[in-house]
């Protein structure tokens, strides 16, 4: 079986080489984000593998289909970038991939830390040889503050469990109620966790009920100098009412991996280009907050169970077929 791979990184060929082996498939590694005119570089392949920077959009899955692919595996959790309803009506399979939870969960705690510690000023002021003390740079013990969790699923789960080490109150908000979970979290309503939480952390995905979940409305219900952060989906956080709660200082501070209005920026090199993303400019500006390009997920561990599981589903999508 061949699979074409796009926007195959430099990073993820040592583990196409290994699975590639181990699955016994051949890959294509196509150095070019999927678009209209790079489908024909999929020529003579059953399957695609690919990742979420572009939309995959009606005209291209009628071309993929043209080609004769036969399914797309995302090597991502998230699936809002294809249109998954119209590659199905047209006899196109589609999968997301699992991955470790560790590197998300782990990081959505960093960025905690991070902003109840003040990282990024102490850290601006260092470089200019300013060690003093005074309000500005004191921070807060996570074991003394409340953290909501928004969505227990396995992203969630895995953050409130690494989190209960540090001895935090930890409630949580979401659909699925998960048994391991007892005696480390207390499930709650919504209304409560915005109410009692010092910080609050998104795991929830990206689906049209979701937009905007934490909007003006919500953050008024929050605590005064509540955290907020998110290392799930841009579209949860309206950024206009983020930016005026953090003027206003009703939001204390902000770790954020990823921002509305992201997926055309990262993950590429904007140097010496003028962005125009003014809510991204804000709040980059802001001390109390801290953007990541969407990086939560990029560790060793990973990335292998990416790659791997990604030619995994191409095995098993065309098992299941013959
Ligand atoms: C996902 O897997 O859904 C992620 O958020 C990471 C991905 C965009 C590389």
């Amino acid at each position: 079986m061949k699979i074409a791979v796009y926007n195959c990184r430099e990073d993820e060929k040592e583990f196409f080489n290994k699975f590639s082996k181990k699955y016994n498939v051949e890959i294509v590694p196509i150095n070019m984000e999927p678009s209209i005119e790079s489908t024909m570089f999929a020529k003579d392949c059953e399957c695609i593998s690919i990742t979420s920077e572009r939309m995959i959009t009606k005209e291209m899955l009628d071309s993929y289909k043209a080609l004769g692919i036969k399914f797309i595996s995302t090597r991502t959790v998230g699936m809002e970038h294809i249109d998954v309803e119209y590659a199905k009506s047209i006899g196109i399979g589609v999968s997301n991939i699992t991955y470790s939870t560790n590197g998300v969960a782990d990081q959505a705690i960093m960025l905690m830390l991070m902003v109840i510690r003040k990282v990024k000023h102490i850290m601006i002021r260092s470089l200019s040889q300013d060690y003093s003390l005074d309000r500005s740079t004191r921070g807060q013990d996570l074991e003394d503050m409340t953290v909501g969790i928004i969505g227990t699923g396995n992203i969630g789960t895995t953050t409130a469990k690494h989190l209960s080490g540090f001895g935090c109150r930890i409630l949580a908000y979401g659909k699925s109620k998960r048994d391991e979970l007892k005696g480390i979290i207390e499930y709650v309503d919504l209304k409560t966790l915005l109410a009692e939480s010092d910080i609050i952390s998104l795991h929830i995905p990206a689906t049209e009920a979701n937009y905007h979940f934490i909007d003006k409305k919500a953050i008024e219900k929050m605590k005064p100098g509540v955290v907020i952060i998110n290392t799930a989906r841009g579209a949860l956080l309206d950024n206009d009412a983020l930016i005026e709660a953090l003027e206003s200082g009703k939001v204390g501070g902000a770790g954020l991996d990823v921002i509305e209005g992201d997926r055309e920026i990262y993950y590429r090199n904007h140097s010496y280009e003028v962005l125009g993303h003014r809510e991204m400019a804000v709040l980059n500006a802001m001390p109390n907050v801290i953007l990541m390009p969407h990086t939560a997920f990029f560790t060793d561990h990973a990335v292998s169970d990416m790659v791997e599981n990604s030619i995994k589903s191409c095995c098993e999508f065309l098992r299941s077929k013959e």
